[in-house]
């Protein structure tokens, strides 16, 4: 079952490579022209989800405004719910669900689609309740995912939102097809990149070790890799119940800068993309604090050695794509220290894999 690994957890981040790549060449032959004609004419977009998939929605908003220019607003499914929502005809929601039976999600568009909203779900689980409910569903194509803690999913859900912006930009005309096609032969790349990254497994685990005991963490990213510093803070907290908080690295100093001192791991997310250097400035702070940094950098980048105290380089790739490859070692050093504290990671308590209660 567990196919050699120690736990579902574990199989699930190594299955990725294979993940990512199915759900690429999986895509395509769910998008219809009425798809695609609702959402090109939309105003407006919501993404509604819960936990992992919120945040996958989180960095799905980086990408449809992007290239399809189109506003997009992201939103926990139980606050939506009761919000005084502005719909009309020209409205878009996407539910974001691993399960499709997350009760929260499902609601949140049932009712949008009685107020006259179109619905989209991305889905991982065939013929769940939000892919019979929602008028369209794209597939995530994970095969089943029994760690609570989502890992696989997650990757998956951000390839298709990659790729339903690119196409709705190409539709609208607000990409060129010179930056599609890079981009498409660059998405090819990434099961090679994480495939790279999960090889360092082994020095992930030395640094899990070195920090387990920590009864914090903070986990600092900016712009695009914002949204991965929640998830890696999400996968800690809820598998090794140790507290841990996701920031955007530049609003540290508007109160959270207050909790660094020399017992505080900091989790960097500092790829070598557009803001790396405002990142940098962002480590310098936490270095004169004398917190313990962890970097996620990109292969190459020999500057930041001396600024931090660990490492984990990922392969060079686009700005853009850079979400879906530093989430892959955040997973795996959460994986990590939950295993080396004695942690069930596959069942940590309190906790169930769907939740269909409200
Ligand atoms: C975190 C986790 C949960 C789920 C959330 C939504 O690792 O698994 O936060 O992401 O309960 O579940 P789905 O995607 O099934 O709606």
């Amino acid at each position: 079952e567990k196919a050699g690994y120690k736990h579902f957890m574990q199989k699930e981040i190594f299955e990725q490579p294979r993940t990512v790549a199915d759900t690429i060449s999986g895509f395509s032959s769910q998008i219809n022209e009425d798809l695609y004609n609702t959402v090109v004419n939309a105003d407006r977009i919501y993404i509604i989800a819960c936990g992992t998939s919120y945040h996958a929605g989180l960095v799905g908003k980086f990408w449809i405004e992007k290239f399809a220019k189109i506003p997009v607003e992201v939103d926990y499914a139980s606050e939506y719910r009761y919000r005084d929502k502005i719909i009309n005809d020209k409205t878009v929601i996407i539910g974001i669900s691993q399960s499709g039976e997350t009760a929260d999600t499902r609601f949140a568009l049932i009712d949008a689609q009685k107020e006259g909203a179109k619905t989209i779900g991305i889905v991982n689980v065939v013929g769940s309740s939000l892919s019979r409910e929602a008028d369209y569903t794209l597939y995530t194509y994970c095969g089943p995912e029994i760690g609570v803690a989502a890992t696989k999913t997650f990757t998956a859900q951000l390839i298709v939102l990659l790729l339903f912006a690119l196409e709705l930009g190409l539709k609208k005309n607000t990409i060129t097809k010179d930056l599609y096609e890079d981009l498409q032969q660059k998405i090819l790349s990434i099961p090679s990149k994480i495939e790279k990254i999960l090889l360092k497994e082994k020095s992930i685990k030395d640094i899990a070790y070195k920090y387990m005991n920590a009864s914090d963490f903070l986990f600092l990213g900016r712009n695009i890799n914002y949204p991965i510093a929640l998830e890696g803070a999400l996968k800690l907290k809820e598998i090794s119940y140790i507290h841990a908080e996701g920031y955007p690295a530049g609003e540290m100093k508007h109160g959270p800068i207050a909790l660094i001192d020399d017992k505080l791991p900091v989790v960097a997310l500092a790829p070598m993309d557009k803001f790396y250097e405002k990142m940098i400035s962002n480590i310098q702070e936490v270095k004169a604090r004398k917190g313990k940094l962890i970097a996620v950098a990109t292969e190459g980048d020999e500057n930041i050695k001396e600024l931090v105290d660990d490492i984990i380089y990922i392969p060079k790739t686009e700005d853009e794509l850079y979400p879906i490859l530093t989430v892959v070692p955040l997973q795996l050093l959460s994986y990590h220290i939950a295993t080396l504290l004695g942690k069930d990671v596959d069942q940590p308590r309190n906790l169930a894999k769907t939740v269909t209660v409200e």
